[in-house]
Formats: structure tokens, sequence, C-alpha cells
């Protein structure tokens, strides 16, 4: 029986979670669950799973769940910063899942990594802000990061059992997102209802709009960076639209080794949950059918400049990745709000990476600084509209 504490527990990573939990209640028993504000949702999740701990954003979100829960709920309801902390690090979970959005997610994975836990990491911002440092606290308490982002489940798939030296390049498999097929001149028509209609992954909003930009495939090149030790000149980016190939490995002797299955995350999260086995999750297997053809294609940076940009932030590092990162969830919020443009979401992530002075080897006080001026930065070329 594996004890998991779930970061994000009401969201589309969280709920799926929560299904293989039911799948598998011989298996895994939720110790700690994180929300921010879905309260009703998270209270049909405490009386179901009956966790000792649940933490939502402050006190007034607290406040409100409580009375949704059964008299007597032994359930400990904590809050804020310090609540989600708890959560990660909550002593009776051997596992902690971080599946947050966004950088809300950084400081509980530090924490759950502090605390010995081990790591299956979907929150991909956790690792684009601060990648030596996760990384390097990671590997001092000697815990495991287990990759939930379904690319990076197939790289792990494929290196097991390789030597990592003979791996010479990751091919990461892209959808292409809604617009793959749409001209660029149309472009700037493109409305937040189009750009969350993903046609593959039933996803949260910030990541979905994030696939539609191809920012998404960026941040994971940054995840890709840090979690399998490959420079991004060795990272290659292929759309392959069926989302059937979850990534690739090239090796030495020319072999390339692939990960294939439906598109489905509880795959990935189950594999994450219980590594090194494998569950019977019943999943059916790709159709294999002439009707159904895998293709390939690189992907158009002049349609998807945010690829570019994560590439950039990549290679160049310091508390460029970071700054990255917020100015796209501010844009990106804009944008879900309808106060900016969906190609404004580059124009706004250029404007304030050009406005940057990185700052080299990092550490964690100048990454949340960075990330706290990227968001102002951002928010100013929003509300100005110089982009
Ligand atoms: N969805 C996927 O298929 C997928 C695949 C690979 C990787 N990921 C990554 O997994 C993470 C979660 O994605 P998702 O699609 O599950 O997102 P989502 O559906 O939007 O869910 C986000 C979760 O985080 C909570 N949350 C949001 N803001 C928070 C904050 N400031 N503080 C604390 N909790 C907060 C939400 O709580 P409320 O419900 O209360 O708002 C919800 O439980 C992202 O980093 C994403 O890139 C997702």
């Amino acid at each position: 029986m594996k004890t998991v504490s779930i970061l994000g527990s009401t969201g589309s990573i969280g709920r799926n979670t929560l299904d293989v939990v039911r799948q598998f209640p011989e298996c895994f028993d939720v110790k700690a669950l994180a929300a921010k504000h879905s309260v009703t949702l998270l209270a049909e999740q405490i009386r179901e799973f009956a966790p000792e701990a649940a933490a939502v954003f402050d006190e007034n979100t607290a406040r409100q769940l409580e009375p949704l829960l059964p008299a007597g709920c032994p359930t400990r309801i904590l809050f804020g910063a310090e609540g989600y902390t708890s959560v990660a690090s909550w002593e009776s979970a051997s596992l902690t899942l971080t599946a947050m959005v966004g950088a809300a997610g950084l400081l509980p994975t530090l924490a759950a990594i502090d605390s010995g836990k081990t790591i299956a990491l979907a929150n991909k911002e956790t690792l684009v802000m601060a990648g030596s440092l996760v990384t390097a606290l990671a590997a001092a308490r000697e815990v495991a990061i287990l990759p939930v982002d379904s690319e990076h489940s197939a790289i792990f798939q494929c290196l097991q059992g390789q030597r990592r030296e003979d791996a010479v390049q990751i091919l990461l498999t892209a959808s292409g997102g809604p617009f793959h097929r749409r001209a660029r001149e149309e472009f700037a028509a493109i409305t937040p209802a189009e750009a969350l209609r993903h046609p593959n992954w039933p996803m949260g909003a910030k990541i979905t709009i994030d696939s539609a930009t191809l920012m998404n495939k960026g941040l994971e090149v940054i995840e890709a960076k840090w979690l399998f030790g490959m420079p991004p000149d060795r990272i290659r980016v292929v759309v392959h639209p069926q989302s059937i190939i979850h990534s690739m490995v090239a090796f030495r002797d020319g072999s390339v080794i692939a990960q294939l299955g439906v598109p489905d995350m509880k795959g990935p999260i189950a594999y994450a949950l219980s590594y090194p086995d494998r569950l019977a999750l019943g999943q059916p297997l790709p159709a294999f059918s002439s009707d159904m053809p895998l293709t390939f294609s690189d992907p158009d940076l002049a349609k998807f400049p945010c690829l570019d940009l994560a590439y950039e932030a990549c290679r160049r590092g310091g508390t460029l990745p970071a700054v990255l990162n917020a100015a796209n969830e501010v844009a990106v919020n804009a944008f879900l709000q309808e106060r900016t443009a969906f190609m404004s979401i580059p124009a706004i992530v250029r404007g304030t990476m050009d406005a940057h002075v990185p700052v080299d080897d990092p550490g964690l006080e100048d990454i949340l600084a960075a990330d706290g001026w990227g968001r102002q930065k951002a928010s100013e070329l929003t509300s100005s509209g110089d982009r």
C-alpha cells in the first residue's frame, strides 16, 4: 500500500489521479489533499477518501469548506502557504503528487522533496522556474522525481534499462494543438473558447492555452533538460497530431525507442504512482490500423514563436526561464479574460524577457524575485498594449 498526498486534487490531473486510486484501493491510501477554491469538489473528495488533512488557499476558503463536511469529520483543514507545505510534506504520506498549476507549485514541491517524499511531478512550472535547485535538492535528499507529464513519462520509460550516456537525442512529440492547420493570417481572430478546445487531451485551462501556443512544448523542453540531463540542442520537438507516440529517445547506434499508448493521462499517472510496478489499468491499445496513420512534421516557429522563446530561455538559463514562465502565466490569464489577443501572448513574453537582466546560478530568493518582477513587467506590457 502506497500512501499519497495530492496537491491540486480538484484539477484535471488531480481528478484523474483519484480515479486511479479509486480503481486500485488496495494499492493506494490518500493521506492529504490540497486545492485552491473548489470547496464543493474538495468536500466530496474528503468524504470519499477520508484524508488526514486537506489544505485550501486561505482562511476564508477554509471557512467555506468546513460546513460542507460531515459532523465530526476528522480531516484537519489547513490553509495558505503553510497549509500547502504541510500537505506536501505530510508525515504519513510517502509519495507527493504535485499537480497544482503554475508557479504556485514551486514551494510545496520543494517542501515535499526536503522532507524526503518521492515526487510524482505534474507541475512542470516547478522545473522550468527552478530546475537546478529542485534537482540539486532531490539529489541531496536522495528523492526520486517521477514524471507525470505524458511525454516525460514516455522518455523515462524509454530509458529504463538503458545507459544514459548512450542516449543522444530526445524526440519530444507534440499534438500541434487546435491551430496546427490554421493559417497564420487567421491567428489574430482566435478566441479563448476556440483555444480551449484541444483535439486530443482534456486538461486544465492554462495548459490547454499553452498547448495552443506551443508554449507547453517549450516548457516541456526545459522540464526534459532537468529531468534527463539533456542539453536543449539535443531535444527535438516533433509534431505528431495523433498523440499515440508520447515521445522517443534516440541512441548512439541509431536505434530509436518510442513509448506508445492511447492519449489518457491515467497511464502516466498510474506509472508514476506505482513505479516500478505496472497496474492492470484496462486501457485499450492504440488501433494500429490503416485508418490511423502515424504522421510527423516539424513545428512552424513563425506560427508558434513561444516554442522558440522557451528554447532561448532554456539555453540562457539563470533566472530567464522563471521570467518566461511568469510572463506566460500573466499573458495566458489576460487572454482567458479576453484582455489581450492570442498572438499577444508571445509578444508579452518576448517583451518581458528582453527587459530582464538574468541572474546566473540563482538561489531561491533570486528565482522568486525574478518571478515577481516578470509578473509585474508582463502586466505592464499587457495593460499598455506595448507589445
Ligand atoms: N492536465 C493534464 O493533462 C496535464 C498533463 C501534463 C502536465 N500537467 C501539469 O499539471 C499541472 C496541473 O494541470 P491541470 O490541467 O490539472 O490544471 P487544473 O485542471 O487547472 O487544476 C489545477 C489544480 O491546482 C489548484 N490550484 C490552482 N491554482 C492554485 C494556487 N494558486 N494554489 C494552490 N492550488 C492551486 C486547483 O484548485 P481549484 O480547483 O480549487 O482551482 C486545481 O486543483 C500543471 O502544471 C500542468 O502543466 C497537466
